[in-house]
């Protein structure tokens, strides 16, 4: 297989564990093991006190499926396929479902696996840009004028990374209708899910809006538990998810033992996993509307509607400049404190994307600062 590299993760490769402060990741702190074992109920703590190392189901532990399930209205257990980490999802999903002569549709700048796997997979792909001067929002009826006889599959990561982006309910339903009309599915990435800034804008779960959609879900953002790499694909499309098994059985064939009984832990203990992690995302978006009109010199933002991501714009004549990447450069040297620019989206080189989930963030925005105030 060939596939250009993945831009952002070379970035981290090369930064992420060298430097003092990650100002850009899109995770949230993780939870230290003592913690989440402490919320597991009795059941989960005598399977995690059992446990043997040896392999897995491959299609997941039986009660981690059915706890994934509990996510969404009207599925059940065998409604879910459970993968390490959404990316191998996203692998399996794309390599599987689409090949050459298949058209999609993916929202962009974005996670680039999203369109890079299925470009690799010998599909054509039509980004579509979320504009900024539209506050990045979703534009359902240009997208509607993209589609082609041969579209395939409509891929949508709401809320969105980086951008916070997140559809109203009625552009949603709106989506939906048109894939639903069209024959087209719709591929929900939802990994922000219930990091919506106000709750009231969670949409409904793809998967919930027709057979044929699939939500794309993982432990390692708003679950905040990155390091157990569990996720998962959930939809009525029982044949896509049996031929996404049959490749897996080429790629990790299994889950890691520990991870299913932590993973099933943290989502039976759900509702103080996610508080925290809103919490904390909460209280750090409060420092940062603070920070962006302070610094409207040097940076400003489209407030994110959901998610732990922004992406915010340079302003040229500040003293961040008018390149992201001689910027963050710049930073990383003098504060290592880690941003990260837009050329790693393949999205010019005038924005970066700064993450909100991290407990460190006041120390690593107040170094940020302190490095403006000094003439960036
Ligand atoms: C939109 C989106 N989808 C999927 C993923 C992959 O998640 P994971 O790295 O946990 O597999 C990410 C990770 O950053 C993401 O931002």
């Amino acid at each position: 297989m060939r596939i250009a590299d993945f831009a952002l993760e070379r970035y981290f490769a090369r930064w992420e564990f060298a430097v003092e402060h990650v100002l850009c990741g899109s995770d949230v702190e993780g939870w230290r093991m003592a913690d989440l074992l402490a919320l597991a109920d009795p059941e989960s703590a005598a399977l995690w006190a059992d446990l043997k190392l040896g392999y897995t189901e491959s299609t997941g532990h039986p009660l981690l499926r059915a706890e994934i399930a509990g996510l969404y209205e009207g599925l059940e257990a065998d409604d879910v396929l459970v993968f390490a980490g959404a990316e191998e999802a996203v692998f399996c999903l794309f390599n599987t479902a689409i090949g050459p002569g298949d058209h999609l549709i993916v929202t962009w700048p974005g996670y680039q696996s999203l369109y890079e796997v299925a470009r690799a997979a010998g599909a054509e792909v039509s980004l579509h840009a979320l504009l900024e001067h539209d506050g990045w929002s979703l534009d359902v009826e240009r997208l509607r004028r993209s589609i082609r006889p041969t579209t395939r599959m409509v891929v949508v990561n709401a809320p969105h990374n980086p951008t916070g982006m997140l559809p109203t309910q009625a552009e949603w339903q709106e989506l939906a209708t048109t894939c639903a009309d069209a024959g087209i599915h719709l591929i929900a990435d939802e990994v922000y899910r219930y990091l919506e800034v106000d709750a009231a804008d969670r949409l409904a779960a793809g998967a919930e809006l027709g057979p044929s959609f699939v939500s794309l879900g993982v432990l390692s953002k708003s679950f905040a538990l990155a390091g157990l790499r569990i996720g998962w694909l959930a939809t009525r499309d029982r044949p896509l998810l049996d031929r996404c098994t049959r490749l897996k059985d080429y790629t990790t064939i299994c889950s890691s033992a520990p991870s299913e009984i932590l993973g099933l832990i943290a989502l039976r203990a759900r509702d103080q996993v996610l508080a925290r992690s809103q919490e904390i995302v909460a209280a750090n978006l409060a420092l940062l509307d603070d920070f962006f009109e302070r610094r409207a010199d040097a940076l400003t933002w489209v407030r994110p509607r959901g998610g732990s991501t922004a992406f915010p714009r340079l302003v040229p004549s500040g003293p961040a400049g008018a390149s992201a990447e001689a910027f963050c450069s710049r930073l990383v040297e003098a504060t290592g404190v880690l941003l990260l620019p837009s050329t790693t989206f393949g999205f010019g080189d005038g924005h970066v994307r700064l993450g909100f989930g991290r407990t460190d963030m006041p120390e690593a925005l107040g170094k940020l600062e302190a490095f403006l105030d000094a003439g960036g």
